[in-house]
């Protein structure tokens, strides 16, 4: 199974209820074979989209273009995409053969090819031989892949997905996104995924679409987007990240209250610039002096041990707030004293991400 991937192209669609504007002019191009995420908070326009894309949803302005084909008109059932949702949406009183030859059977493909591609689609995610199994008998997590072998049954060019694991408890969810990344290598299709979990989409993705109001608001690589956020929301949606208010001296210094900090990038000419703090990138002090470094000192009010790392926040004299995060086996852990005392961190100026603060 190797589909080849479908090239698509959104231009300037927009979608209004009445008076909602659930997507406002997104313009976007997704490669052949390319894994692209919709990433956004609730009510963002990412189901809006992705039913622009499978033709579930009109836009009011603005087409739609696979391989450079406009089927802006064109109905869901002549797209010939796979679609996978949530809530599964498997026939229950059919058998799992049944309901993964479901497409086969509406495209009125021949019956007697229907075994052999069910058990590639099956064998594909993992089922071997569950074709005579009820749904009624699988887990949440079988579930999924049934949906998913059914999506792909067809060999689409292009699969969306809204929100597919979203059901399924941490470590299901944690283990199907690097299955599913290892299905989209295998099957060459191009996928357009939905979801609200940044770690998610920074998991799987080659790029992340954010969307904010039915706006893009940064398509980007997940290191780009992260290490490079266009403005405080991307920076507050991607990773974990301190926001602090900061003030512009020049174009490589900024003022955080009475502290210099400097940038090794260049400082935007905005009035109201953010500091991204992100937690890993403040280190502990090991007192080598060097003068490159940020150096900011404030009082210990909390160390929280999660397992892998420990979580340390921290008050500085003027009151701001902050916090790092260190991996538990660091030597350099042993440094932090109890809550109440100071602690120096670092921050070099290569990881000094100023932003401009997002307009509402
Ligand atoms: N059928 C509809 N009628 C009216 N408003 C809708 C409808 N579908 C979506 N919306 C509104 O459009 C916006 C975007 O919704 P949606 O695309 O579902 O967001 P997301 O999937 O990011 O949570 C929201 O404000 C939502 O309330
Ligand atoms: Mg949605």
């Amino acid at each position: 199974m190797d589909s080849g991937g479908e090239g698509v192209d959104i231009r300037s669609a927009s979608k209004s209820y009445g008076a909602v504007r659930a997507l406002d002019d997104v313009t976007l191009r997704i490669e052949p074979r390319e894994f692209v995420s919709l990433l956004g908070p609730s009510g963002s326009g990412k189901t809006t989209l992705l039913g622009l894309l499978g033709g579930f949803i009109q836009p009011s302005s603005g087409s739609i273009h696979f391989g450079g084909r406009d089927v802006t008109q064109v109905p869901p059932h002549k797209r010939d995409i796979g679609v996978v949702f949530q809530n599964y949406a498997l026939f229950p009183h059919m058998s799992v053969g049944e309901n993964v030859a479901f497409p086969l059977r509406a495209r009125r493909l021949p019956r007697a090819s229907w075994p052999e591609k069910v058990r590639a689609a099956l064998t594909m995610v993992d089922l071997s031989g569950y074709e005579e199994r009820g749904i009624a008998q699988l887990s949440g997590g079988q579930r999924q892949r049934v949906a998913l072998a059914r999506a792909m049954i067809f060999e689409p060019r292009l699969i969306l997905m809204d929100e597919p694991l979203s059901a399924l408890d941490k470590q299901l969810r944690e283990s199907m996104q690097i299955e599913l990344r290892g299905l989209h290598r295998r099957i060459g299709a191009t996928i357009i995924y939905v979801t609200h979990d940044q770690r998610e989409a920074l998991t799987m993705s080659d790029r992340v679409a954010v969307l904010k109001g039915g706006r893009l608001v940064q398509v980007d690589r997940p290191a780009q987007l992260h290490d490079h956020p266009a403005d405080s929301f991307v920076a507050s949606f991607i990773g974990e990240a301190s926001l602090l208010p900061v003030r512009r001296l020049d174009c490589s210094s900024v003022a955080l209250g009475p502290t210099v900090l400097r940038s090794a990038r260049a400082i935007p000419d905005s009035d109201a610039l953010i500091l991204a703090v992100h937690s890993e990138k403040l280190l502990i002090d090991d007192g080598d002096g060097d003068g490159v470094r940020n150096r900011l000192t404030g009082q210990v009010t909390d160390v929280v041990y999660q397992g892998e790392s420990l979580r340390i926040f921290l008050t500085l004299p003027d009151g701001t707030a902050l916090s790092l995060r260190q991996p538990s086996h660091h030597e350099a852990c042993r440094r932090i004293p109890s809550v109440g005392g100071n602690l120096t961190v670092t921050l070099h100026p290569e990881d000094i991400i100023v932003v401009p603060e997002a307009r509402i």
